[in-house]
């Protein structure tokens, strides 16, 4: 049996989020799956059986059991663990047998950055698991923060008894029922390896499975292995091992007398007490971390492509405004126009629209989880550089009938700063051959300064926070953020002083990373991606 994805969206309520906001990187990572501006988050797992043609790899059973090793080391009591990529460094414990936890990093380097910690990714692609397999689907909180360091041991493992068991669940933060539950839950997927457990499944042979269920129901989120273990003929092979001492299964589903199991024998009971237990399970951080809200998708929210000098001494400034629409937005794609108009550094309103255009690439829209849908437009303008800009407003047209609706991004507008520009045509990265079979980078980075803004000692204070990557052995790099000195090139421009960071060596590893540019805290251009500098060769602004 298959159940539809249940998309708590019914009382979407964006009136609160003010652009930027501090998830903004992971609501793009979660809304825009499929479409134009994609980020493509999804395709690890297009299908609960997808194993990306490895043997035997099931990627929606092997990213929840990942999840759930990361948070077994948890200790609810004393506040650490839980959900905090800590599995990283515990791939050498017998706890941690197989291949699972290598291929879900390997899935999750595509997107970890400064803005996505592998935590965060990790819940995220457990919730993808389930529902991508007919489970519920759920609106995921944010703000893990990934371990530096290995936690406690106490993984489960199937040699343990009972008892050992349900003390581990407790510190864990569920107690004998809620284990028997999250145990089912998990094991409505996949099943047992028998290169990894050659004891348990009686033979050995590589990229074979014995699944913890008969037929196709391991990639189906349904309560088979409930019910199958009730009726006493199942496959799961922790149940019907000729070993008992391994049959964890077997005497955790009987603990209470069956009482738990026969419950779960409700496909929609079951469905609602894993939500709720692998809720807790992904949720389940160290105290000192505070998780979000769940993310909904953002309304209107504008991504600045551009705001940079050009040769002819005025400001390239380019973006687009994305626009939600769907039925309980009230919104039709194809009855939309947008547009912004401006305040200038002064804090005069400049009045004439800048256009938005629909892009036409995949026909200018995007689709998230959730079924959530969005159109952009795209502007693209040049402004002068003396007058500058403070911020924009955007003006959403319902063409039908020529209504217009402006945002104001909770009163204030969207605030633009022009003091710090990037300079991307400016700056450039590239990669060379080294004599050791891998590959050196260089990057350079260009900034302006707006002179009025500066004096002597700005080019002290001008940085580079780079994002590097630095390999930890184990599969999902850790980001250490390397800070750099701008250098005053004493040239200026319309107003503006170029700084540069020049032929900054960096490792082949982060030839896909981010990094910001900083005076201070409120003036700086963040979260820029490394990735389109190997397209640009670092021409001079030349008028
Ligand atoms: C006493 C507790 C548990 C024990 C002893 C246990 C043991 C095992 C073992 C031995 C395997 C085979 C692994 C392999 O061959 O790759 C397995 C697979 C799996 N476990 Fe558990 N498990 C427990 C609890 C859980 C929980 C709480 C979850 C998640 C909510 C979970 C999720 C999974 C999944 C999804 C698989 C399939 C992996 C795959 O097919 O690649 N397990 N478990
Ligand atoms: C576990 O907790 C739930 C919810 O508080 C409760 O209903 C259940 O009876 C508890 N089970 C045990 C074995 O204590
Ligand atoms: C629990 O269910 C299993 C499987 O049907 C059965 O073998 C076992 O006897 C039951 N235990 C109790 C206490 O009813
Ligand atoms: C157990 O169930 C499987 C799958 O439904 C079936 O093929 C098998 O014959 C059953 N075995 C017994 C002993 O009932
Ligand atoms: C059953 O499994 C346990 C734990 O792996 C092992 O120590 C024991 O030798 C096994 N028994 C048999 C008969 O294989
Ligand atoms: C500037 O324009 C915006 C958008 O049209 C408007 O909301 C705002 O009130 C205007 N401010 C002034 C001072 O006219
Ligand atoms: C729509 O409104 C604008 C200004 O509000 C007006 O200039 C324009 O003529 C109107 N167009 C139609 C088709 O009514
Ligand atoms: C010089 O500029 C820096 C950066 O803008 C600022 O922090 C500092 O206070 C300024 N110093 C003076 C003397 O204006």
């Amino acid at each position: 049996m298959r159940y539809l994805a249940l998309a708590v969206l019914t009382s979407v309520s964006t009136a609160d989020y003010v652009w930027p906001g501090e998830h903004d990187h992971m609501e793009d990572l979660l809304y825009l799956q499929f479409g134009f501006n994609r980020f493509g988050f999804v395709d690890g797992i297009l299908s609960c059986g997808f194993g990306q043609s490895v043997q035997g790899s099931q990627n929606s059973a092997e990213w929840i059991r990942t999840a759930y090793h990361d948070m077994a080391t948890a200790d609810v009591e004393a506040g650490t663990g839980g959900l905090d990529m800590s599995i990283m460094f515990e791939l050498n414990r017998d706890e941690n047998r197989g291949n699972a936890f290598g291929n879900t990093f390997g899935h999750l380097a595509n997107f970890y950055a400064t803005r996505s910690s592998g935590a965060d990714l990790l819940a995220r692609v457990c919730w993808r698991s389930r529902s991508v397999c007919g489970g519920y689907d759920v609106l995921l909180r944010v703000g893990r923060i990934d371990a530096t360091e290995a936690g406690r041991s106490g993984v489960p493992e199937p040699q343990q008894d009972l008892d050992t068991h349900t003390k581990m669940f407790a510190m864990q933060g569920f107690n004998q029922t809620e284990m028997i539950e999250l145990v089912a839950c998990g094991h409505t997927l996949g099943g047992v390896h028998h290169e990894d457990f050659p004891e348990i499944t009686g033979v050995d042979t590589k990229g074979q499975v014995t699944h913890f269920e008969y037929g196709n129901s391991n990639t189906a989120f349904d309560n088979q292995v409930v019910t199958e273990y009730l009726q006493g003929n199942t496959s799961n092979p922790l149940v019907s091992g000729s070993n008992d001492t391994t049959n964890s299964d077997k005497r955790i589903f009987a603990a209470g007398g069956n009482k738990t199991m026969q419950a779960l024998s409700d496909p929609t009971y079951f469905q609602e007490r894993c939500q709720s237990l692998m809720t807790r399970m992904i949720d389940t951080v160290p105290s000192t971390v505070t998780l979000s809200e769940p993310l909904t998708p953002i309304d209107i929210k504008p991504y600045i492509n551009m705001l940079a000098l050009n040769t002819k001494g005025t400001l390239d400034f380019s973006g687009y405004i994305r626009v939600r629409y769907g039925a309980d937005t009230g919104r039709s794609a194809d009855d939309l126009a947008a547009y912004i108009t401006y305040t200038d550094r002064s804090g005069k309103n400049v009045s004439t629209p800048i256009n938005g255009v629909r892009s036409t690439y995949q026909g200018g829209t995007a689709v998230g989880f959730h079924d959530t849908n969005f159109v952009f437009f795209a502007w693209d303008t040049q402004l002068d550089a003396a007058a500058g800009i403070s911020k924009f407003h955007i003006h959403v047209t319902t063409k039908s009938t020529n209504e217009t609706v402006v945002y104001e991004n909770g009163g204030a507008g969207f605030p633009v700063q022009d003091t710090v520009l990037y300079q991307r045509h400016q700056s450039c990265l590239s990669f060379a051959q080294n004599g050791n079979g891998g590959w050196d980078g260089s990057i350079t980075v260009v900034a302006a300064v707006r002179s009025d803004a500066l004096n002597a000692s700005a080019s002290a204070v001008l940085a580079l926070h780079f994002a590097s990557h630095v390999s930890q052995g184990a599969g999902l790099d850790r980001l250490e953020v390397q800070v750099e000195k701008f250098v005053r090139t004493e040239q200026t421009v319309a107003g503006y002083e170029l700084f540069e960071a020049k032929g900054m060596a960096i490792n082949q590893r982060s030839d896909s990373t981010t990094f910001d540019i900083v005076l201070d805290e409120a003036t700086k251009v963040d979260f820029q991606l490394t990735s389109p500098l190997k397209q640009e060769s670092c021409k001079p602004l030349v008028q």
